[in-house]
């Protein structure tokens, strides 16, 4: 489908970097074997391959044990372990106004267990202001949990200084680096968090399937995996081993995603976070110039490449947006997101529930010239759906 102008990297980034293809196909059709389970020889390189991803995710977040980065399926899952396994009976946690349901969802789950939790809430362009986290702490409260940049429209959030006031106040931090991750610098310690949730699909440019977690032991040791089973070693246990990450990893890991994110984790590290974003940043600020040219738009978030990341997120007042993604596809092959994006509450704290926007996020693979066809296309479809009188109901 090499004929698309991809606009989506927000759901799962695309193309990969050169070698991922290859690196997975190298497992399928070279390697074979499971990992701890079967042929020797295999399953020392395996482990080579998922130590080599661990120490580069290590390293690229400044976490100093290679061991504490535990792979999931996905980022949601990860999530999911940690707020689930952290919290107990009685607690309370915060969260920005920013988040996907990948946070939010287990959250309302647990309110059957006796956990409450409360939103921060942000401006209208999803800036969070750290100094409004104090008045909301309570007796009980144990966490905080923020995405680093908002899934919806690119607004990053502050997560130096939060880190700093959860270690003043003695809370637990844990982020949701999903878009963030590849992109903007993480710095494990600097940032004081105490857990880094992350995708490999997204912004580290991995295959989808492979996510994550990083945390110390003492944390580790407070949480209950979600799923146990075969680790492959220490079989004549009832219980899963406690060491770490094979604590959390029962069943056949994926290993074709640890090939996959080793591979595109190599190409980032040659790369380097800086000059991605830096690229990111000029392709976000020749959308916002083109994008203020076409009439009826409202760009939402901060419109500003410090403090966003490459993600726009438009609506077209008066206009139905589902039309309008949906002539950008079918005529113009551009392929955008359209409606919530998993995140009704940051939604509502951008004021854009229950509708939504049309969510174009370009990459790092963003050709000049797919921006200028983009925009080209956007002014098209939004005329059309005006022409058209497809109108918002
Ligand atoms: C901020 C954020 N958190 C979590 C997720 C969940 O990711 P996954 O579906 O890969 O688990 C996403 C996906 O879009 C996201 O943007």
């Amino acid at each position: 489908m090499a004929d698309k102008i991809y606009m989506d990297n927000n759901s799962t980034s695309w193309p990969k970097p050169p070698g991922v293809a290859k690196a997975v196909s190298e497992y399928i059709e070279d390697v074979g074997c499971n990992l701890n389970r079967s042929g020797f020889g295999t399953t020392c390189v395996l482990n080579r391959k998922a130590r080599s991803c661990r120490e580069q995710l290590a390293a690229l977040f400044n976490y100093p044990n290679f061991m504490h980065v535990v792979t999931t399926p996905s980022i949601t899952f990860a999530l999911n372990t940690v707020i689930k396994g952290l919290l107990s009976s009685g607690d309370h946690a915060l969260v920005s106004g920013m988040e996907h349901n990948a946070v939010t969802r287990p959250l309302f789950q647990l309110r059957e267990f006796g956990i409450e939790f409360d939103f921060i809430p942000g401006d209208s362009a999803g800036r969070l202001d750290p100094a409004s986290i104090a008045p909301r702490i309570r007796p009980n409260t144990r966490m905080v949990v923020t995405t680093h940049a908002s899934n919806v429209c690119g607004t990053i959030l502050p997560i130096r200084e939060i880190g700093a006031i959860c270690r003043e106040k003695e809370l637990l931090y844990v982020v949701d680096s999903a878009q963030s991750a590849g992109v903007l610098p993480l710095d494990m310690q600097a940032d004081n968090i105490d857990v880094l949730c992350f995708a490999g699909h997204k912004a580290l440019l991995g295959p989808p399937g492979i996510g994550g977690f990083i945390l110390a032991p003492e944390l580790a040791a407070r949480i209950r995996p979600l799923v146990v089973g075969g680790t492959g070693v220490e079989s004549e246990q009832d219980e899963v081993p406690d060491a770490l990450p094979m604590h959390f990893e029962s069943g056949t890991p994926n290993l074709m995603g640890f090939y996959g994110l080793c591979a595109s984790l190599k190409w980032l590290n040659r790369q380097g976070i800086e000059r991605i974003h830096k690229k990111e940043q000029e392709t976000y600020r020749s959308f916002l110039a083109g994008m203020q040219q076409i009439k009826g738009l409202r760009i939402v978030g901060t419109q500003d490449a410090d403090s966003s990341l490459c993600v726009l997120a438009i609506e077209v007042p008066g206009l139905d947006i589902g039309a309008i993604a949906y002539r950008l596809d079918s005529k113009h092959r551009v392929i955008t997101r359209c409606g919530l994006h998993c995140a009704p509450w940051a939604n509502r704290s951008l004021g854009t529930f229950p509708k939504g926007t049309i969510r174009l996020s370009p990459g790092y693979f963003t050709k000049k010239s797919e921006v200028t066809l983009t925009l080209a296309a956007l002014e098209e479809s939004v005329a059309y759906a005006r022409r058209r009188k497809l109108v918002d109901r």
